[in-house]
């Protein structure tokens, strides 16, 4: 490669993962898998190495993995955001507090406070009003999700009381109850949608979220723990809280003044098993020097402040007997060990099965039938089994094999080489598999077909009505009527949502057939690329990668699927039904190109559409969607509680405000 080959191969490479980074951190619907993403990587890595005149501080080689995004706008913190150093025994405790007092020459009093685990925030007041509300970020700077923290009930907009200083800071972590996570992973396994791992996942994912109507169905809730500025009204960390106290924050009961460390120890015996019956995630306790003067004396490493430290507890383990292992089939085929225990209570709950991820897992485990194990809850929902009391196995006990045949369908399973787990190939005619393509099919984002929940779709398979998607098109109110908890009214809701989805987009059925690796993004790609279905049925492997954003394995996943009879006939059974097969993606709505040459801004919350809907209408008439103003932006979109400071620089550039009403006027929607 000549220089300037060299000097556009990376420009390319810079854009392709930039482009990827927004598809997983933002979209969160990557295209590419991480191995591929890593390739890349390493691939511009390494011709930066080699011709370093192209380097780049902002090259995506360069900058950290953190929290930021692009979505948002960025600050800098005024003070960084650092963490803290982590113990797990009352020895190192010991050694903290025999520093803190060799360094400070005095008796030193602590404050203890539980560690929330959740995501952290910091939120700026000025002259008492919210002005900011930034995530850690990289620590330095972070992202300004102010709209979403605007949602948040117990977190004050304005503060009146006579006592606040000019500007201060509040910090604080923004939690999920976990009653609230427990129904939002209900909800989301009802509607086909990927799980959050724990209430702390969902606390932060739920802060990124770009629409802050989400943000707040979720009922996040705040804990403060710390105040910041320069003028602070007391000199002890105590002092400060309870007084943000008394503006309107919620700081924790639980926090205590503790004489001594023996103090602290007793606080940290005393809530190692009642913190299971608080109503949020809590993974230790945080030990604060509460003089603000002997803090400022400790000062900070390159880390973490010397004057606080976090005692982190131990995962809870408890022992019990490994009765049986049964094995699991999911609705894509891969096979999950499960082992069932006898009934154990563990951390606030009566744990009676545990994941053993793989066969791996097993081996590692060298798992025995019956034999005694640890079980321990870690920040996953399901427990897991960590190791094997091998004093108490039975002689002759029986090490735990792994199925060779699917439990579901009886077909023998597979293991790629090189991956972890086994899968059921039978895609086409094994129960789990064929329900979960059904699912997936009738999903809000494929067809939207509604009234029609996992356990319906399992009494019409079990009952014979339903074996593929295109059977949906042939059932009838009558064939629903006698299902259990079926009424007729429902009956016919369910009838007609079946019929009114024939009217869903191409690219939005492309997406609903359950193509492996063809996701929303893909699929709209290859609607605007193959404009009906036969066309895309004929192309070739060599067709579908010569477009951007389609590798070797989504090209060989889509051959494969349109090569089998059976898939044919469900497309021709779809056909008959009258499911829109062509169409190029995004043009079904265009209602003229009203917007043309226009860059929009979308700020606030919406009544008629969602923010995403919103993006995708500006797009269909021909306008361009902007996350932050500037100089080119022609109007923003303006829904309520848009945020003051996007408020202010509209204001300061004389960018026009536009309503959701006259907004929906433009484009002839209403
Ligand atoms: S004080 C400089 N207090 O734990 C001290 N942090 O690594 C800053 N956390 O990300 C932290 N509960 O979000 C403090 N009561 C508490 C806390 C707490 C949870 C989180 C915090 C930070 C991490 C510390």
């Amino acid at each position: 490669m000549n220089n300037s080959e060299v000097r556009e191969r990376i420009e390319k490479l810079r854009r392709e993962i930039e482009d990827h980074n927004r598809r997983y951190y933002i979209l969160n619907q990557p295209v590419i898998s991480d191995f591929e993403y890593d390739l890349l990587i390493n691939e511009l890595a390494t011709l930066e190495k080699k011709y370093p005149e192209f380097a780049s501080d902002d090259s995506p080689t360069r900058r950290v993995g953190s929290d930021l995004t692009r979505e948002f706008r960025q600050y800098e913190h005024k003070y960084p955001m650092l963490s803290l150093g982590n113990t797990y025994s009352f020895e190192e405790l010991d050694d903290f507090d025999q520093r803190t007092r060799k360094l400070t020459g005095e008796p030193v009093e602590y404050v203890c406070e539980l560690k929330f685990d959740g995501a952290s925030i910091s939120i700026t007041y000025n002259k008492g009003v919210i002005t900011r509300a930034l995530t850690r970020g990289d620590g330095t700077r972070g992202d300004d999700v102010i709209d979403n923290v605007r949602t948040i009930k117990d977190i004050p907009e304005k503060v009146s009381n006579p006592s606040v200083p000019d500007e201060f800071i509040m910090r604080g972590e923004i939690l999920m109850p976990r009653d609230v996570f427990k129904s939002l992973n209900e909800q989301r396994e009802k509607e086909g949608l990927n799980l959050f791992a724990n209430p702390r996942n969902a606390a932060s994912g739920t802060l990124k979220t770009l629409d802050p109507a989400v943000v707040a169905s979720r009922k996040l809730v705040c804990m403060f723990y710390f105040l910041l500025g320069e003028y602070l009204p007391y000199d002890t960390h105590y002092g400060n809280l309870m007084k943000a106290a008394e503006w309107g924050f919620t700081v924790a009961d639980s926090i205590r003044v503790c004489k001594n460390i023996e103090e602290v120890k007793e606080y940290i015996d005393f809530w190692e098993h009642k913190r299971d019956s608080l109503p949020y995630d809590t993974d230790g306790v945080v030990i604060k020097v509460n003089s603000i003067a002997q803090q400022q004396e400790l000062g900070f490493t390159a880390k973490s402040p010397r004057w606080a430290i976090a005692y982190k507890y131990k995962a809870e383990q408890a022992l019990t007997r490994l009765n049986s292992v049964s094995f699991q089939v999911g609705r894509t085929g891969n096979v999950t060990p499960v082992a069932n225990l006898e009934p154990v209570f563990l951390a606030g709950t009566t744990v009676k099965r545990a994941s053993l991820h793989n066969a791996d897992q097993i081996f590692l485990l060298d798992l025995h039938l019956h034999d005694m194990v640890y079980v321990e809850k870690g920040g996953e929902i399901i427990p897991k089994i960590v190791g094997v009391e091998l004093s108490s196995r039975e002689e002759k006990s029986e090490p735990v094999k792994f199925i060779e045949t699917c439990p579901e369908c009886g077909t023998p399973l597979v293991r790629n080489e090189g991956e972890a787990n086994h899968f059921c190939p039978n895609y086409l005619h094994c129960p789990p598999q064929i329900k979960g393509r059904i699912e997936h099919f009738i999903g809000r984002k494929a067809m939207n077909i509604e009234g029609l929940g996992e356990e319906t779709i399992d009494l019409l398979f079990s009952r014979g009505l339903i074996r593929n998607i295109a059977d949906l098109y042939d059932l009838n109110a009558e064939q629903l009527v006698p299902l259990e908890r079926m009424g007729e009214k429902s009956a016919g809701n369910i009838i007609r949502s079946i019929r009114d989805s024939v009217n869903v987009p191409y690219h939005r059925v492309l997406f609903a057939l359950g193509i492996r690796h063809v996701g929303e993004t893909v699929a709209k790609t290859l609607a605007s690329r193959f404009p009906s279905i036969d066309d895309l049925m004929s192309s070739k492997e060599e067709d579908l990668t010569m477009v951007r954003e389609i590798g070797p394995k989504i090209a060989a996943s889509i051959v494969n699927y349109f090569s089998d009879n059976e898939n044919i006939d469900i497309i021709r059974r779809l056909r008959e039904a009258g499911v829109r097969l062509s169409g190029e993606a995004g043009k079904e709505k265009t209602t003229g190109n009203s917007l043309e040459g226009k860059t929009i801004v979308i700020s606030g919350v919406f009544s008629r559409h969602s923010r995403d809907e919103y993006k995708e209408i500006i797009e269909n008439n021909g306008g361009k969607n902007s996350s932050s103003i500037s100089g080119n932006t022609s109007f923003i979109l303006a829904g309520d509680n848009m945020g003051p400071s996007k408020r202010e620089k509209a204001a300061e550039l004389g960018i026009p405000l536009v309503s959701e009403e006259e907004f929906l006027k433009i484009i002839g929607e209403d």
